[in-house]
This record gives C-alpha cells, structure tokens and sequence, in this order.
C-alpha cells in the first residue's frame, strides 16, 4: 500500500488523476470502477478538467459503479447511477450504456446482485477501481462485519452510515436502509485501487486500514491484501497513522 500525504485538496486531486491518466493511457479499452461519495469528487473535477483542456479521452472505456441504494429510481436525485453522471460521466466522452451500476429497483435484489458481479468479471474485470471510506471503515457498503471475501450482495445500511449520508437527503428517515453493494471479495479483484480520503472524520478508518490487523471489524483492511493500491490522504485523514 503506497500512502502519499497531499497538503490540499487540489494536490490530492492531482494525485487521484494522475493514477486514472496512466491506466487510461497504457490500458486502452479500460474498465473503470466508480465511486459516488464526497471524497472522490475533486479528482473527478481535475478529470473533468483534462477532459476539456488537455483532451484526455474516456472514449474507450466502460465504467462499473461500486453501488447504489435499494428503492430509489435511477433518475432520482441521489440515486447513485444519476450522481455519478451529474459529477463525472456526462462532463466527460464516455458513452452512457458503458457506465453500469446494480438496478436498486429490482424486483429481485439477490438475482441483480448476481448478475451485476458477473457482468463485472464479463467485461474482464475492473483495472483501476476508485474508493471513498466511510467513518466506521466501510468500503462501498461493505459494512463493519462484511466477509472479506463477499460479492455483490444486498446489504442493511448500519445507523452511522444513514447519519454520515442523511446529509444529501431533506431527512434522515429518506435515507435508504438497503443498498446493493459490490463486496469486498469483488472489489479486491480490481488490477489497481486508489482510495482517497480527507478529514479527521476519517483518521481512524485509515489508521486502521493501513495499520490496523486485518479484520472484517474495519472492512477496508482487506485492502493490505491487494498488491496495488495508492491512498491518498490528506494530513487530518492521515492524523492517527
Ligand atoms: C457511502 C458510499 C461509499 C463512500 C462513503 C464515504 O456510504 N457507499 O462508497 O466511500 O459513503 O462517503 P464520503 O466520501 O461522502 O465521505
């Protein structure tokens, strides 16, 4: 695990962008996987902004999504297959039948749940996956107790991640109490990982994660199992290391 210490957010974007430059341009016809989440949002303006300004091209990718809530319509506004287009994927050439995420509004989750993990490892599996990390250490929706080896599976919100994401919604009881969610086991099969992080809200989560045992008590631990992953952090989510 490569852990570089950024002073501000703009560096931080920078680093996050550089990592998706490399894979875009040494890779071709990549797969990415997206993250939805506040934390990766800088680094999808710098992408945004090279897209415009320095033409770095996503003509040839396809994108899967790590999740995305149980219940809610795709064009609802904090559905996770409307947030991620809004902040990255229409600013950008990707075409949209290429970025894929679970169908929250399945009629039955299970089966999507299968048929999304297996439309992952169809498509040749992901090169470069992005991620957040929730308080509790909570990679996707992987919640504290998830099998470090878990697919793609409905999961039940715990109550401080409703808290931490009662924020995009008008009230904490909008907030969906299942997601479909890519598990741990799935996310680890992913060439490269950048996780990016920044606040004290999130220091023991990555203390943990870097330096923590690994244990399905904080999820993102499985993550010193996979050979390539780059965290950028910033000093107060670098604060317990
Ligand atoms: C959500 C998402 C995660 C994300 C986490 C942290 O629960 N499912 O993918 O990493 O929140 O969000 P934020 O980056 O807004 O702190």
């Amino acid at each position: 695990m490569q852990v570089i210490i950024v002073s501000d957010a703009a560096e931080g974007a920078r680093e996050v962008a550089d990592v998706f430059e490399r894979v875009l341009r040494d890779a071709g016809a990549v797969v990415l996987g997206l993250a939805t989440g506040s934390s990766p949002l800088a680094g999808y303006r710098e992408l945004i902004r090279r897209h415009r300004e320095e033409g770095l091209s996503f003509a040839s990718a396809r994108a899967f999504l790590l999740d995305e809530y149980v219940g809610l319509p795709s064009d609802h506004e904090q559905s996770y297959h409307r947030f991620i287009r809004e902040n990255l994927t229409w600013h950008i050439d990707i075409d949209d039948a290429a970025v894929l995420s679970p169908q929250g509004q399945a009629a039955d989750p299970i089966a999507e749940a299968d048929r999304y993990d297996r439309s992952i490892a169809e498509a040749g599996g992901v090169d470069l996956q992005i991620l957040g990390i929730g308080s509790n250490g909570h990679i996707a929706f992987n919640e504290p107790g998830s099998s470090l080896a878990s697919r793609t599976r409905p999961v039940v919100l715990t109550e401080s991640t409703i808290a931490d994401n009662a924020r995009f919604f008008d009230s904490r009881e909008d907030v969906p109490t299942l997601a479909l969610s890519q598990g741990l086991g799935t996310i680890r099969e992913a060439k490269e990982i950048v996780l990016t992080a920044t606040g004290e809200n999130k220091a023991r989560a990555i203390a943990q994660m870097v330096e923590g045992p690994i244990s399905a008590r904080w999820p993102a631990s499985c993550l010193q199992l996979h050979p390539a992953v780059t965290v950028v952090v910033d000093e107060a989510a670098a604060s317990q290391l």
